[in-house]
């Protein structure tokens, strides 16, 4: 089943993101579930991508059972069975959540988007460009787009409700959360994403940047949750096509992209909603790039049992 719109759970709904549907299950646990719905500049079309929700998922639990024995998380299950197994209300709604649930310890959230950048682009490289700094602070002076940073840089932003995030100093997040907290927070941050980018650059991916959150769980323990390493979490690059010096195609969302950019330049789309109809050949094409993503970082065929 492919989705853009979830059909109603009987669990009570706490929010809807561009992508993800999140539920109460009960005090200490959440449902997250990723539809197939895809943004680009910032609007969701109104196409799903098939497979796209289930890569994200699957994506997630990829990557926290690598970082398990280093690294406490949310996660408890993202197996279909499994959920229903530990929540039957849900056992009627199978077919919507297969691959695309998963079953998530609650936590409080830190007010923080723990960004870490390995690479120089997107907003970082716009106020660089400009002034010579990211969020006030400077950076050597010199560095070309989209070129490696080492070490990565951390990079947090406010959590904001609505509009865009604002970057913030690492300053302000030890005011908001403390300072004990604000350096495990990048200290957590720069660990994970390290980890994340020596596995996928040698599997032709570049992660260039990620966002991470966290929340304090019932016992009080700091615990990464949200999704990880995601392509929609991240900056998702193909690295046989990097070159510093330059913006980089984005690895899932680039047909995407040049689509709407064709449709911009013809008159035809002024960039917000709605969004143009998108050809099937562009929905294939995207598609097709959210399963190499997935099969490229895990090594795996994603499992798509149950999906269509
Ligand atoms: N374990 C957890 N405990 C508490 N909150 C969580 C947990 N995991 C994730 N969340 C929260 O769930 C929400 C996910 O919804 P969000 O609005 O980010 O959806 P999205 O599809 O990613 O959309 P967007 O593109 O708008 O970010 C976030 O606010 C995140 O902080
Ligand atoms: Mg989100």
């Amino acid at each position: 089943m492919t989705i853009a719109q979830l059909e109603p759970l009987p669990l009570q709904h706490l929010r809807r993101g561009k992508v993800r549907e999140v539920y109460i299950v009960d005090d200490d646990r959440l449902l997250l579930v990723a539809t197939d719905r895809v943004s680009a500049f910032d609007v969701v079309m109104t196409e799903p991508i098939p497979y796209k929700g289930a890569v994200l998922t699957q994506i997630t639990a990829w990557w926290l059972r690598q970082l398990e024995a280093d690294v406490r998380h949310h996660m408890l299950s993202a197996d279909v069975d499994e959920i229903i197994e530990a929540v039957p209300v849900l056992a009627d709604h199978r077919a919507a959540l297969v691959g695309r649930a998963m079953l998530c310890r609650r936590t409080e959230v830190f007010p923080i988007e723990c960004v870490i950048r390995g690479y120089l682009s997107g907003s970082a490289w716009k106020e660089y460009s400009a002034q010579g700094t990211l969020a006030g602070e400077s950076l050597a002076p010199g560095m070309r787009e989209s070129e490696r940073l080492d070490p990565p840089l951390f990079s947090p932003a406010t959590k904001a409700e609505s509009g865009h995030d604002e970057n913030i100093t690492v300053a302000r997040v030890a005011e908001t959360v403390g300072p004990d907290v604000a350096t495990e927070l990048e200290r957590l941050s720069r660990f994970v994403y390290e980890r994340g980018r020596s596995i996928a650059a040698p599997r032709g991916i570049i992660i260039a940047d990620t966002k991470f959150e966290f929340g304090r769980d019932r016992a009080g323990n700091i615990t990464l949750i949200d999704e990880v390493l995601t392509p929609d979490s991240s900056r998702f690059w193909p690295a046989d096509h990097y070159a510093p010096g330059r913006s980089q195609p984005s690895f899932d969302k680039q047909p995407l992209r040049d689509y709407l950019d064709g449709e911009r330049k013809a008159g035809r789309w002024n960039g917000d909603a709605p969004p143009p109809p998108l050809p099937e050949t562009v929905v294939s094409a995207t598609s097709a790039r959210y399963l190499d993503a997935f099969r490229r970082i895990t090594g795996l065929e994603l499992d798509r049992t149950g999906l269509s």
